[in-house]
């Protein structure tokens, strides 16, 4: 038996971009199925990163699901740069009036994911060999299998929210699409535990030993992370081992501060750039980690997402208002204006802030040069803070 569907839009990939798009679209009217390859329990346990920008706050609102982050969020107004043994703090807020939000990504998925329930929305997790065609004809279409049963989805437009390993990107044929990517030869070795953090606000740290990242959850729970080689394995670090290095790649008054425990999570992350152009084929409309990929350094991914979702949603709004298709052809130039000036912020932060083994110690002077710059002159600071809190729509 084949269940059969119909809808206004597809949505392909139920992480935070197809998620918040659904919910987006359905306060607009707008009917749409979501179809995800993992299980409901596995979208909702991944863990990444926690800083949302006000863009994001606004658009989680938007969607209707801000009231938990609201509660458990915590609004930053600043955070610490470290160099050279000491701490320097760039206040964003006084810097551009704006602050940011520390609310996991884990969370946002699942208030989004209940949201969705509660509002009885179609959404068809464990479905595999997802296939999408029709791209360039009347009527696109959405095929998989679930449990040995065939799923068919007739649909004005497909989301492709599907992530970097999806398959919507592959729709688009070779000689249109183009990517472009760089690869860092290092990752982030992160854990999270629950312990208070080791500050009221995040340390980003340039060290002889290779960055760290001291980041939260909640007053309770820490996200840390230390720079590892790119081919490092989780299996070689025990938590003291862990322990041990961020407290070296900290100043001395934090790692005093330290409080350490057993890790709920351990696990190596690789760090790269990608954007793929263009972000739109015929019925096809690429949003999030399907079309870009930045380093995690400045929690840019999901932001990203969010501002790539929010134009799409204002986009078939106005198509499904007024009939005007003007939103839907800007959107893919939208997007990558403002996600190029992203993965530029996001490099240029990796870059400043990582040991880069092909730099040597003229590459660490530089760095320490320039980070020295950065927090003594405002007009520095001010384009690091308004980068930061992120660039408006
Ligand atoms: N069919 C259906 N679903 C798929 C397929 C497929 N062939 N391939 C992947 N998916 C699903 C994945 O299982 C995942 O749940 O698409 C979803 C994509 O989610 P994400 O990878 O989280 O991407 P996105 O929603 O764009 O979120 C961007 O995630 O990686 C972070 O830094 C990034 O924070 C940013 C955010
Ligand atoms: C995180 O909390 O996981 C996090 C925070 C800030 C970053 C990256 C990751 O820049």
């Amino acid at each position: 038996m084949t269940i059969q569907l119909k809808t206004q839009v597809a949505i392909v990939g139920a992480g935070p971009s197809g998620l918040l798009l659904g919910q987006l679209l359905h306060r607009a009217g707008i009917d749409n199925v979501v179809v995800e390859r993992q299980s409901a329990d596995y979208v909702a346990a991944r863990i990444r990163a926690g800083v949302l920008e006000q863009v994001t706050v606004d658009l989680l609102r938007e969607a209707g699901v801000d009231q938990r982050m609201h509660r458990e969020g915590l609004p930053h107004d600043g955070f610490d740069l470290l160099f050279k043994g000491q701490r320097h703090r760039i206040d964003l807020h006084a810097l551009t009036q704006r602050r940011v939000m520390v609310y996991g990504q884990t969370e946002v998925t699942r208030d989004l994911m209940q949201a969705r329930q509660a509002a009885g929305l179609p959404s068809h997790y464990e479905v595999e060999d997802v296939r999408i065609d029709g791209l360039q004809g009347s009527i696109a279409e959405v095929t998989g299998q679930h449990q040995g049963q065939a799923l068919r989805i007739q649909a004005d437009f497909v989301a492709g929210c599907d992530g970097y390993h999806g398959v919507s990107r592959s729709c688009i044929p070779a000689d249109v699409l183009r990517t472009y990517e760089k690869v860092y030869p290092f990752g982030w070795l992160g854990m999270l535990a629950d312990v208070p953090p080791v500050s009221d606000e995040l340390i980003y740290a340039n060290t002889e030993r290779g960055f760290a990242l001291c980041s939260m959850r909640s007053r309770t729970r820490s996200r840390y992370y230390v720079q590892v080689p790119s081919s490092e394995r989780v299996e070689n670090w025990s938590d003291e081992a862990f322990w041990d290095e961020l407290a070296r790649r900290l100043d001395p008054q934090a790692a005093s501060h330290l409080t350490r425990g057993p890790a709920l999570e351990k696990s190596v992350a690789p760090l790269r750039s990608f954007v793929a152009e263009p972000m739109r084929w015929g019925r096809l409309f690429l949003a999030g980690d399907a079309a870009h990929i930045v380093p995690p350094t400045g929690a840019k991914g999901l932001n990203l997402a969010a501002a790539d979702v929010g134009y799409l949603w204002q986009a078939l709004s106005a198509y499904y208002q007024s009939g005007q298709s003007q939103a839907l052809d800007a959107y893919a130039e939208r997007c990558l204006r403002r996600v190029w000036r992203a993965e530029r912020f996001s490099w240029w932060f990796t870059s400043l802030m990582h040991q880069l083994p092909a730099e040597g110690e003229f590459g660490q002077k530089i760095q320490e040069a320039e980070l020295d710059y950065l927090v003594h002159s405002e007009a520095a600071s001010k384009a690091l803070a308004e980068n930061y809190v992120g660039l408006p729509l």
